[in-house]
């Protein structure tokens, strides 16, 4: 008894002593950074707060001054502290080395690059990945990015963009979650865990940063970087929760952003940095500046020269300077000046190193160095698969008349035209920065699996000349050269494929558009073919939300496969053959025409929502209010059935929703049940509905689920005009459905 006793006190002993070991390391991270930053000088501070682009050859013994302004002097004398775009281990190390051997200190770089979807193996743009409504499928995408990404020497990516936006003309709109605040959050939050992992430390996991803040989804008529004034009702209940959201979630970093809000600069905004994010929302992280944001303050009129932009940045809480130089040159100057208080500078450097310590690069600041590592992960097969499940879940059948789809696997004629069926480029989209061109499978290649009785012809170019990162894409608006080849064989087969939409450089950063239908001589093309044979699937390919009424109205068959990535033909062909029933659905109304824009789904009601028989309500003389496809639609080769809503509401922290959905039609599909809310009398006037909940799950033909959600405060109450979370009770609306337009509601009253 005794032996045993002692044998199970000291295995509970060294028990103990192996997990204080662990956990020290992050327990003293707060005094370890306090001992360094007591070390450290004024021109050291700056220097962790100072961020240089390396866009440059580094595999000579010293880094040379490419197009960057970094120097091998500035890494040595510690007045670097993190770098971005420097990328593969070999490049990595040679930094890292000069900084940890030769500067003073030794404090570690930390390396940022826009891991956006995926690194070398790329994944759907994050707004089809969120048409998946998956949780599960794109933090394992964000996962897997972080694998390879790490494998490559990166440290931190700048993703999620987590801004919300109501404005298809705006290009970035590909890179986030869409037009609501409840998905945005989830999905962001699952993104975060992807890319950080359980353990921040280990060697495969990567600090993340929520992007911008904020309100730069608001830009003004969707023009990149414009203007943005938004009301505090939105502020609060749409543009903050996915941050807030984020924060919650431990993400790393917090980007801001270059709009304007209300009249001041994001980067230079104290309300949106210091009370917001850091004091009301208790971040821990670091704020880092937009691409030039900081020196941007002054073109926006706030600030008279880049001094003063230092100085306005770093008191409104900006940690660390991204490619302005503004910090670099000025923030010492200004501490010895008694304009900006040196404690200022305490808070932005604590927070940076704690975030290096947080990622182990003090134990071991070659963590992400590893040449194995890079071999092993870099366009590794098990990541293929993963990219070829989420490409599958991104897919969102939009309309299938007369059962067009899926393609009988025999005897038919198919046509596929379009260039972007034979596109091993634009699948890609625009956020593939240390990825390879042409890599994706296109649709051509990913047919050919099913054989060969397809016949390609183009039709038209859908861009002159090659598309890239930074130039403006050049579109084909006057050559239909190839029109008649493709119109004679559409003639001669049973189906045809179009494969029509934008380029993958349409969107993205610097894309806005004013126009939302198909780019250049796509729409005659489509109509020249449909003149001759109507029996087309149209597959869309595109970074945005499109106007296209003329085809929802003629064509049978519509996909939206957005830009997949590197599986995107083979996921294209699984769904067109019915190896995969879509069940996408929508992250973003999909408008009519351009002047809808902005339109959303969780729009509030006006004073004249109905007509009374004459002109003087809320709509247009020429256009419907309604959207072409509204948000959350989407379409499966089976159908669900919707019935027996009940709602609980006798507890008020708990209201229970039941419904029962069942498979009534002939395959097996995956069904997203997605709940909506509108609370009827509000202090501050509510949407006429918001999304509070969904699931999404498979049924079987004639398979049948009860379905049931919790309404908490979390999903009753709303943010004040003052940004106070309040639950006010009264008359509540429920609606459960398939979409947000088509569902059963119920009304209960919250006591
Ligand atoms: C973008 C950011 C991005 C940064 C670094 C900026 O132009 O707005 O989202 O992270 O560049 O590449």
């Amino acid at each position: 008894m005794i032996r045993n006793l002692t044998k199970t006190s000291l295995m509970l002993f060294f028990l103990s002593l192996l997990s204080t070991t662990h956990l020290s390391g992050q327990q003293d991270i707060p005094s370890r950074v306090e001992a360094l930053l007591n070390k450290m000088t004024l021109a050291e501070k700056v220097g962790q707060m100072n961020q240089y682009n390396g866009f440059w050859d580094v595999t000579g013994p010293v880094p040379k001054e490419g197009n960057s302004k970094m120097k091998y002097e500035h890494l040595k004398q510690g007045k670097v502290g993190a770098v971005l775009n420097v990328r593969g281990v070999e490049n990595v190390r040679k930094l890292q080395e000069i900084v940890v051997k030769e500067s003073r200190l030794g404090i570690p770089l930390i390396f940022g690059q826009d891991i956006i979807h995926g690194f070398k193996t790329l994944t759907p743009v994050p707004l089809a990945e969120t048409a998946s409504w998956d949780l599960e499928a794109i933090q394992r995408s964000a996962r897997n990015a972080a694998v390879q990404a790490s494998a490559a020497g990166i440290s931190w990516t700048f993703a999620p963009m987590v801004d919300i936006s109501r404005d298809a003309r705006w290009g970035r709109v590909m890179e986030g979650a869409g037009e609501d605040p409840y998905l945005g959050a989830l999905v962001g939050v699952a993104r975060i865990k992807g890319f950080q992992g359980d353990d921040l430390a280990a060697p495969n996991t990567i600090a993340s940063t929520a992007k911008h803040f904020a309100a730069y989804g608001f830009a003004e008529a969707g023009r990149e970087y414009n203007t943005v004034d938004v009301g505090t009702n939105t502020l609060h209940n749409i543009v903050f929760p996915p941050f807030k959201a984020a924060v919650e979630n431990n993400v790393k970093s917090v980007m801001n952003a270059f709009n304007i809000l209300n009249g001041v600069p994001a980067t230079g905004d104290a309300f949106l940095q210091r009370e917001m994010l850091k004091d009301r929302w208790g971040f821990k992280g670091f704020v880092i500046s937009d691409w030039g944001s900081i020196k941007e303050i002054a073109f926006h009129g706030h600030a008279k020269d880049l001094k003063h932009t230092a100085e306005l940045a770093a008191k409104a809480g900006s940690d660390m300077d991204m490619e302005s130089y503004a910090y670099i040159n000025h923030l010492e100057a200004l501490v010895k000046e008694g304009k900006v208080q040196e404690s200022l500078l305490d808070d932005a450097v604590r927070r940076i190193l704690t975030v290096k310590m947080e990622l182990g690069l003090f134990e071991d600041p070659y963590l992400y160095c590893n040449e194995e590592r890079e071999k092993r992960w870099l366009y590794a097969a098990e990541h293929d698969v993963a990219a070829l499940d989420m490409a599958k879940k991104s897919i969102v059948l939009l309309k299938n008349e007369k059962q067009l789809l899926p393609l009988a696997k025999t005897q038919q004629k198919i046509a596929v035209i379009g260039a972007l069926a034979n596109d091993k480029n634009s699948p890609l989209g625009s956020w593939r920065i240390g990825s390879d061109d042409n890599t994706a499978i296109s649709v051509i290649e990913g047919l050919t699996k099913y054989g060969k009785n397809f016949t390609y012809a183009k039709g038209a170019d859908l861009i002159t000349g090659k598309a890239n990162f930074i130039d403006e894409v050049k579109i084909n608006e006057t050559d239909r050269s190839g029109f008649a080849a493709a119109v004679e064989l559409a003639k001669n087969s049973s189906v045809v494929l179009m494969v029509l939409g934008e380029h993958g450089f349409q969107s993205g950063e610097g894309r806005s558009r004013t126009k939302l239908g198909l780019p250049g001589v796509q729409q005659e093309l489509l109509e020249a073919v449909h003149a001759v044979n109507p029996n087309i699937v149209l597959i869309l390919m595109n970074g945005r939300p499109l106007a296209i009424p003329w085809a929802a109205e003629n064509i049978p068959a519509i996909l939206e496969t957005w830009q997949l990535g590197t599986q995107s033909g083979n996921a294209i062909a699984n769904v067109l053959y019915g190896d995969y029933n879509p069940s996408g659905k929508l992250p973003m109304t999909f408008p009519r025409s351009v002047g809808q824009v902005p339109i959303y789904y969780n729009h509030y009601s006006t004073g004249r929502p109905v007509s009374e028989g004459n002109v003087f309500w809320s709509h247009y003389s020429d256009e419907a209010n309604t959207p072409l496809y509204p948000f959350g639609f989407g379409l499966s080769y089976t159908q669900f059935e919707y019935s027996d809503l009940s709602v609980d509401a006798s507890n008020p922290k708990a209201v229970k929703v039941m419904v029962t959905v069942t498979n009534v039609g002939s395959r097996t599909g995956e069904e997203v049940v997605q709940l909506y809310l509108q609370d009827k009398v509000a202090s501050v006037v509510r949407p006429v509905k918001e999304l509070k909940g969904f699931q999404k799950f498979s049924l079987s033909p004639k398979g049948t689920k009860r379905v049931s959600f919790t309404l908490t405060e979390k999903e009753l109450g709303f943010y004040n005009t003052k940004g106070k979370f309040i639950v006010e009770p009264g008359m509540f609306e429920v609606q459960v459905g398939t979409n947000s337009q088509e569902g059963l509601s119920k009304s209960f009253e919250l006591k």
